[in-house]
């Protein structure tokens, strides 16, 4: 990989898992425990990047192109990971980002059919091979999940897809963690408290990275 001295960790999950919520708490332990942090989301997180989120999430552009949103996705991925990701892990620093290419797998390319190998290729190609070393999957129930989400404010174009997909979205997301044989995968139980999911994530981290 290239990226031996630092340490990959994203966090995904369908909507309302708490997942920004848990990535400020993640990264004060980890800046506390002495690990230089940096925290990223996708799509997002560089200039580029985040122009590029502005077109594919804006509520405005209902007529996108289901290619055209699928590239965009790996366009800001493209950036980041040259930008700041592999940057940072050569650096030796602890990289978290909200979402990163299993989100591509499971939102364009299980869901929406893009096909999930295909995905795969594009992610190599936007991360240059790169895999997190850990994957939190902040496994929620659907009502739940939405319910938290609007009552935290405004729903993006992607919010306001039928339950359908979101529960479709779910089912995707317990398949590929369940399917994989890497170990990078955990499964959190994202319906108890804020403070719990905190914990239950410090255990996994911590025991992971070894603090
Ligand atoms: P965001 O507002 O960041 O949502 P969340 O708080 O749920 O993370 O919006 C990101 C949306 O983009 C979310 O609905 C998932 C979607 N998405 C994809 O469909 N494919 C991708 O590759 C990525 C990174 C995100």
């Amino acid at each position: 990989m290239g990226t031996d001295n630092g340490y990959l960790i994203t966090l995904e999950g369908g909507e309302g898992g708490g997942k920004t919520t848990q990535i400020v708490r993640l990264r004060d332990s980890l800046t506390k425990a002495g690990k230089d942090v940096v925290v990223l989301r996708e799509p997002g997180g560089t200039v580029i990047s985040e122009q590029i989120r502005e077109v594919v999430l804006s509520a405005k552009n209902v007529g996108i192109a289901f290619t055209t949103e699928v590239l965009l996705f790996q366009a800001a991925r493209a950036q980041i990971y040259r930008e700041i990701v592999l940057p940072s892990m050569e650096a030796g620093k602890v990289v978290i980002i909200d979402r990163s290419r299993d989100s591509s797998v499971v939102y364009q390319g299980m869901v929406r059919g893009f096909g999930k190998d295909l995905i795969e290729q594009l992610n190599d190609i936007s991360t240059k091979n790169t895999y997190p070393n850990l994957t939190l999957l902040l496994d929620v129930e659907v009502e739940t999940g939405l319910k938290r989400r609007e009552s935290a404010g405004a729903m993006n174009r992607l919010d306001m897809e039928a339950t359908d997909f979101h529960n479709k979205v779910r089912t995707a997301y317990l398949e590929l963690a369940k399917a994989d044989n890497s170990g990078r995968w955990q499964i959190i139980d994202a319906a108890k408290s804020i403070d719990e999911v905190e914990q239950d994530i410090w255990k996994i981290v911590s025991g992971k990275t070894g603090i």
